[in-house]
């Protein structure tokens, strides 16, 4: 089976206070997202990289390829509504490009610009690894996740703290995330009726039709960028590799 990506990258960014969608944002004298495709150009195994964008940021986008190699990268503009419709457009968009659905898809976020080819690699690598190991075939997938760091509360409607949750064995999760292309689009055309309400990653939707995705560690540096002052620290990771 083959390795495909898919990154979400239709998304408005308005919790980055931005005027134009975060992703397109420049940053270390690139788009954001460019980083980010950049890291999936250092993976030859990964046969073919579709970018969904929104249908009114194709001028954006389209500058986004004349610095990666045509032959793996491709642009779809069948974004949705949300995140889980932009994956679930894209996925169908992989089928009709003639990917099989037997393929693995490693869905990215568009503004996790941090990632790079070692944390890609290690996790095709422990998937792989553990879904040759698993003689039942019960392992759907994995992703990349890092064990909780802070303590967690859960807020009243008055902004105070009410309860304290135990951290153990709380992960937060992060992408790529890695499926089989046919069981994703599947899990998630479940919940298209219901407006993919509740499914803000590709793993949550493989949970709710029973499957118990593979957690494998990320890395702090692999923060999504989502609040304003996200684009300075991102810059800062970006710039320390140059150093
Ligand atoms: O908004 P958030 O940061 O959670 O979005 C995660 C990723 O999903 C981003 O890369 C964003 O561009 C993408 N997205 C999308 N379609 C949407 C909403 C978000 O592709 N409707």
């Amino acid at each position: 089976a083959r390795c495909h990506a898919l990154i979400p990258c239709a998304g408005s960014g308005s919790r980055a206070g931005a005027g134009r969608p975060k992703q397109y944002q420049p940053i270390g004298g690139a788009p954001l997202v460019w980083h980010t495709l950049a890291a999936f150009a250092g993976v030859p195994r990964i046969a073919q990289t579709l970018i969904v964008t929104a249908p009114g940021d194709d001028a954006l986008a389209a500058r986004l390829l004349d610095r990666l190699p045509h032959d793996a990268f491709a642009l779809a503009d069948c974004g949705g509504a949300s995140r889980a419709e932009s994956v679930f457009n894209g996925l169908a968009r992989l089928l009709q490009r003639g990917a099989a659905g037997s393929d693995w898809v490693l869905v990215h976020d568009a503004a996790r610009c941090l990632i790079t080819p070692a944390l890609i690699n290690r996790l095709i690598d422990a998937c792989l690894n553990a879904a040759s190991a698993d003689e039942e075939g019960g392992l759907s997938g994995a992703l990349l996740a890092m064990p909780l760091p802070d303590t967690l509360k859960t807020a009243d409607a008055a902004g105070r703290a009410a309860a304290t949750l135990p951290r153990e064995g709380k992960w937060l999760a992060q992408t790529p995330q890695m499926f089989r292309i046919a069981p994703l689009h599947a899990a998630l055309a479940a919940r298209a009726a219901s407006g993919f309400a509740g499914i803000t990653d590709e793993a949550s939707a493989m949970e709710a039709v029973g499957s118990r995705p593979l957690l494998v560690r990320g890395s702090a540096h692999n923060i999504k960028v989502t609040w304003p002052e996200d684009f300075a620290l991102a810059a800062a990771l970006l710039q320390t590799r140059h150093e």
